[in-house]
């Protein structure tokens, strides 16, 4: 017990004479408190506009390298795009969106849609687009978007292209940080085709190929 008691005695005495020189973070001295460590708050850092010797030409913020274009958040993929029709899915300049797809649209492209509808896409949208997911059957998504419907056929393509991007409030979220613009635009051809074969008719089928419909 009395080793107990002298220890407990050292001990309140360290602390004591610790505290007693180091002082408590924010109290008033006229000397800054003395730090064992850095406290964060003074680290070595540049400031921006103010001199510094380490570059030659003085600066601590240095001027962007040449061509540097400015990033909108989540808008990832082909840089030399930025601000064009096909980077937004607007006109350039204007706020209105592209009535149809701005890069060309090829077999190669179609099958890239289809890939990444059916795994972007499908579980809310379903297959067909119908609306009718897996997400809508177990009850995590109760209203999901027919995109067969009039409004999703009757919106420009560059909306499309917004909505996969951006989402459409309030209950689909936005895919930009997950899909890149080239296969946004590939999703956009492949919804197209999916609304278009809904309303297809049976002449337009190819005639080897009517057999096989049921
Ligand atoms: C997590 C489920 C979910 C996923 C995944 C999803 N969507 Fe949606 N989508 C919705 C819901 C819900 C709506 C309805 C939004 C609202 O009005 O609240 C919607 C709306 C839309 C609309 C607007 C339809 C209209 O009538 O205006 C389009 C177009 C669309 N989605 C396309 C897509 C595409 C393309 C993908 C794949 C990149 C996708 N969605 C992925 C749930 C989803």
């Amino acid at each position: 017990m009395r080793y107990f008691f002298a220890a407990l005695f050292g001990f309140l005495l360290l602390a004591l004479t610790v505290f007693g020189i180091a002082g408590r973070r924010g109290t008033d001295f006229r000397k800054p408190p003395l730090e064992i460590f850095d406290d964060m708050v003074r680290q070595a850092k540049l400031r921006p506009q103010v001199p510094n010797s380490f570059f030659a030409d003085g600066r601590s913020s240095q001027a962007f390298v040449a061509g540097t274009v400015a990033q909108r958040i989540g808008d990832h993929g082909n840089d030399t795009w930025q601000g064009t029709a096909e980077n937004t899915g607007m006109e350039p300049g204007k706020t209105n969106f592209v009535a149809t797809i701005p890069v060309p649209v090829t077999a190669a492209l179609m099958a890239r849609g289809r890939e990444r509808y059916n795994i972007s896409c499908l579980p809310c949208h379903s297959a067909t687009g119908d609306g009718n997911g897996i997400t809508k059957k177990i009850g995590a998504m109760p209203v999901v978007a027919n995109l067969l419907d009039k409004n999703a056929i009757i919106i420009p393509d560059g909306q499309v292209f917004h909505i996969i991007g951006q989402g459409k409030a309030p209950n689909m979220q936005g895919y930009a940080a997950n899909i890149e613009i080239n296969d946004r635009w590939a999703i956009v051809a492949y919804v197209r085709s999916l609304q278009r074969a809904r309303f297809a008719t049976l002449e337009e089928v190819p005639a080897a190929d009517r057999a096989t419909l049921k």
